[in-house]
């Protein structure tokens, strides 16, 4: 007979299992003798090494790689080539280079190894794998932008030893590409902004047979053939196969990007020194347990796109490669340097990139500005998806809401409290017994009567589902999965067993095309029942997140679809997985017309076509609440701008104040969820005492009131790359007092610029502004004016710091509603503030906010635009053919208010303003509103149903 406690005891018992759990919670930290430190990699350190080697040896050195001149051919804008790089014993190995100059005005440098590209070498301890370097990255990153130039040429002006070309706009760009000893540098209109191998980092370790070393080899093999960490050794069937470049880039102090990192947005020098990393900045997906701030510590996700930026210009490298990668930045001041006499001093910045396999592989953009580093980068990688309009309201998750019904209670409780929220989620837990595409029959019994409810105010469901797979017979996945031979593979050939939530499992593998098309159908309605339309999907552990594997994840001999290791591909294995839940979702049901929604924790380049991601498992601190701002903007640069951070922080309990300045934070935050760990208390925004509740609904509400701006710059971002927050550089590339901020933002193209509050007892935020514009006090209109300084603004717990720079006009909707789904019919208000010439733009982009049909112009595109005294909205879009119809479901849609910040003294006795739509003066007026502030506090004029549609092209005259 089970044994059975009195029911005091078992409460006694229970509070103290909480307890305790609260007071181990906090202990519990990054677990960093798990991950390894570059002098741990093998690869990383002998790069390391080199790099120290050749720097040492200055001048007395030159590198072995050599471009031989009799093979160098150029033809249709490619030039190729064989590099051959002479060992120490003298041995010559042959690396083909292709040079490709294409059309977008970006330049491609690869290089490869013949022997391997023939497969001409053995490959040790009987293994299956692929003998070619890894080539395939590009198959799942790159979707454009890769037609090559139909104006390349040679350049006739060179000299001996030297080739040049000459590309890009106007021809403005020229390659030039040294032959002896092999480097390249970068030019535009003459002047050199990127160099590779500038330094002679250049280091393609070859393939060789494993042979015993001499004894008196200068050469440390230890880690050569085979390599031990944590208990768990790699058998490296191919042996040594890194490859390093140094890319300099002369005259820049600044270089960003290369997430993910929980660090400042300006990257630091990984050398050492005060203020300095000692380590370089890592790649290297990994689910790491309570990350470390301030540090090039991997994360969960990696884009290996660097942009260096300065005053006048912004160039960028994207080094398309998929294994584990380090990357070493050095700065040195260049004043020795004779050619920058007169000019001061300047800085140059180096970057040094370690991969442990693949091809090397490597675009260079030269700008000139941030927008055309977005601009190109998205034509390579895709451009981050339209999502949902409900995607980018308010979520609300936790690990786990228990049963259908605290669903139920938890939505309720929103409504009775009038706090908006649209999205609800379930964590690993709804599953019965951890396995995917279940329901836990006694905690769920009833899902689709929950996702009823919630369609009743238009809200959504994600629940998760991961890619490892319980394993256990009888379970359909899993018995299917193995049958058909679609799981990864050990480095025996058999299927690779590890430990993840469910305890033991195995892992999808969706490199195998016949995995991925399968895995797509689960998803369907009649496949994983009890989930409806308004059910969308959060793929999370997908670095992939293995407890028992060496550093939480997948051995690098493991071996996947097609052969390749799991080393080559380690870096795109989580989008391999986004692609197919993508296709999944779009093919639930035949003729469904729905955009998917997925959120995503591993990444790489081009995942964001596919889905939003959040920065993982954080801690409810303030240093937590803080880093959240460089790692959501370095995202926003760096291509995938539908990113987030769990609100709240997701282990430990955060205090009113924090989680009110969190929520005040988080609604900057283009995906913008609030999560918790399981062992936390339970911290929805109705359960907070007054008055705090009451803060953190205001702030849900300005997220709410302004969702047609977020809309319309997540439109943006989608066609043109431009992140949706945006640091101070990308807006003000030429004021240097702003390139390292990164704890305050605009938000898109609306002028809108804020410094969320994120430390303790704050009662003002200093907001630096760059330029002479007068911003206005997003809620008083409070003026402040003065350029490259900072500006006290006053940021009481109640208040979210938040300025309008003029010059700009906002549309937003200022009714008050459950969910962003029972908004869609709501009238507009647009919020002008005029500039210098008392002129003011701005643009909207509306559609269904949940289909496809905008591809066939089912949207609303409009620009406003004020000036003398005339409010007008034109037409952007181009027609389709379901415009008609959708700007006819449209027309009711109007303007309800237009506010006018610092109007003209003038219009003090104006009372009414003149209406003209579609031409047509019909007469019509608007009544009109001046109202005086005291001093320091902009006036404002108010315009009453003026009553245009939205759609239609219209004037306010005032
Ligand atoms: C991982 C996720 C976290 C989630 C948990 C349980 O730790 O990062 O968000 O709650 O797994 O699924």
């Amino acid at each position: 007979m089970a044994r059975s406690w009195p029911v005091s005891v078992r409460w006694t018992l229970l509070l103290l299992v909480v307890i305790l759990g609260w007071l181990v919670i906090p202990g519990v930290a990054v677990k960093r003798e798990s991950f390894k430190y570059c002098s741990q990699s093998g690869f990383c350190k002998r790069n390391r090494a080199y790099a120290d080697e050749v720097s040492a040896k200055g001048s007395s050195w030159s590198s072995p790689y050599e471009l031989e001149p009799s093979t160098i051919q150029f033809k249709d804008s490619q030039l190729h080539g064989i590099i051959v790089k002479t060992t120490s014993e003298n041995e010559k190995v042959r690396l083909p280079l292709t040079v490709s100059f294409l059309e977008s005005g970006a330049a491609r440098v690869v290089i490869d190894e013949e022997k391997r590209l023939k497969g001409e070498i053995d490959i040790r301890h009987n293994s299956q794998i692929r003998k070619e370097r890894y080539n395939e990255a590009e198959k799942w990153a790159v979707v454009g932008g890769l037609d090559l130039s139909k104006s390349a040429t040679l350049n006739a002006n060179t000299e001996e030893g030297l080739t040049k070309v000459l590309y890009g706009p106007g021809s403005s760009f020229q390659a030039i590409i040294r032959h002896a000893p092999f480097d390249v540098e970068f030019q535009r209109d003459g002047e050199t902004h990127v160099q590779f191998n500038k330094q002679g980092y250049l280091n393609m370790e070859h393939w060789r047979p494993k042979l015993e070393p001499e004894e008196d080899s200068p050469e440390d093999q230890s880690t050569w053939w085979e390599e031990t960490f944590d208990g768990n050794t790699d058998s490296k069937p191919r042996g040594p196969e890194s490859l390093g470049l140094d890319i300099s880039f002369p005259g820049y102090s600044h270089v960003f990007g290369i997430p993910e990192h929980a660090d400042s947005l300006s990257l630091r020098e990984t050398r050492g020194g005060s203020g300095n990393h000692e380590d370089p900045y890592r790649l290297y997906n990994s689910d790491i347990f309570e990350y470390e701030l301030n540090s090039p510590m991997t994360l969960y996700g990696a884009i290996p796109l660097m942009q260096a930026h300065r005053k006048d210009s912004t160039v960028g490298v994207f080094w398309l490669n998929a294994a584990e990668t380090w990357i070493d930045i050095v700065k040195s001041s260049s004043s020795a340097n004779p050619l920058s006499l007169g000019v001061g001093s300047k800085t140059t910045t180096h970057s040094h990139w370690i991969s442990e396999a693949g091809q090397l592989d490597v675009f260079v953009f030269l700008g000139p500005s941030p927008r055309d580093i977005s601009k190109i980068y998205g034509e390579l990688t895709g451009y981050t998806q339209l999502p949902q309009q409900f995607a980018i309201a308010y979520h609300q998750c936790r690990w786990n809401y228990v049963t259908d019904e605290d669903v139920k209670e938890v939505d309720a409780q929103f409504d009775k409290y009038q706090i908006p929220y649209d999205v609800i989620w379930l964590d690993v837990d709804y599953t019965d017994d951890r396995k995917y595409f279940t329901w836990d029959p006694m905690t769920f019994p009833n899902p689709i009567s929950m996702e009823e409810q919630l369609d009743d105010s238009e809200r959504k469901l994600v629940v998760l589902i991961d890619p490892h797979i319980k394993n256990e017979d009888g379970y359909f996945v899993s018995e299917k999965m193995k049958k058909q031979g679609f799981a990864v593979k050990n480095k025996d050939g058999n299927i690779y067993d590890g430990h993840c939530w469910p305890g033991a499992s195995n892992w999808i593998d969706c490199f195998n095309p016949e995995a991925a098309k399968w895995w797509s159908t689960l998803y369907r309605y009649d496949k994983f029942k009890g989930s409806s339309p308004n059910v969308f999907i959060w793929n999370d552990m997908n670095e992939p997140s293995v407890f028992d594997g060496p550093e939480v994840t997948m051995p690098k001999d493991n071996i996947h679809w097609g052969n390749w290791e799991h080393r080559d591909i380690h870096n795109v294995n989580g989008v391999t997985l986004l692609n197919s839940t993508f296709k999944a979702l779009t093919s639930r049901k035949k003729g469904e017309n729905r955009r998917p929604f997925i959120l995503t924790r591993s990444y790489y380049a081009g995942a964001q076509r596919v889905a939003a991601m959040w920065t993982g498992d954080n801690q409810a601190t303030w240093d937590h609440l803080a880093i959240t701002l460089p790692m959501v903007l370095n995202n926003g640069i760096s291509g995938f701008p539908f990113a987030g951070a769990d609100v709240g922080g997701f282990f430990h309990n955060p205090g009113p104040e924090l989680l009110t300045r969190w929520y005040q934070t988080g609604i900057w935050y283009p995906f913008f969820r609030a999560h918790a760990h399981i062992e936390t208390r339970r911290r929805e925004p109705y359960l907070i005492s007054r008055p705090h509740r009451d803060y953190i609904s205001q702030a849900l509400r300005l997220r709410y009131q302004l969702l047609p701006a977020w809309y319309t710059a997540f439109h943006e971002a989608s066609v043109n790359g431009t992140p949706i927050v945006r640091p101070q550089f990308y807006v003000h590339p030429t004021d240097e007092q702003g390139f390292a901020l990164d704890d305050q933002l605009y938000f898109g193209s609306t002028g809108l610029l804020t410094k969320p509050v994120v430390s303790e007892g704050a009662n003002s935020a200093d907001i630096y502004i760059s330029d002479d514009e007068k911003y206005y006090d997003y809620f008083d209109y409070t003026v402040y004016q003065g350029a490259k300084k900072r500006h006290i603004i006053p940021a009481p717990i109640e208040k979210v710091p938040l300025l309008m720079q003029g010059g700009h006009v906002l549309p937003r909707k200022d009714r008050p509603r459950r969910s962003s789904g029972l908004m869609k019919w709501d009238p507009y208000t647009l919020v002008i503030t005029l500039d210098k010439n008392g002129e003011a733009d701005g643009t909207l982009y509306v559609d269904d906010g949940e289909s496809y049909e905008y591809q066939r112009g089912a949207y609303i595109h409009r620009s406003f635009h004020f000036q003398d005294s005339v409010l007008s909205s034109h037409d952007i879009g181009t027609k389709g053919s379901k415009t008609a119809e959708y700007l006819k479901t449209m027309s009711h849609v109007k303007v309800e208010k237009v506010i006018v910040v610092d109007p003209p003294k003038e219009w003090q006795d104006k009372v009414s303003v003149t209406i003209i739509e579609d031409g047509v003066t019909t007469g019509t007026t608007a009544s009109m509103q001046y109202v005086s502030q005291p001093a320091g506090k902009a006036s404002y004029a108010v315009v009453k149903k003026p009553d245009v549609a939205i759609g239609k092209t219209w004037r306010i005259e005032f």
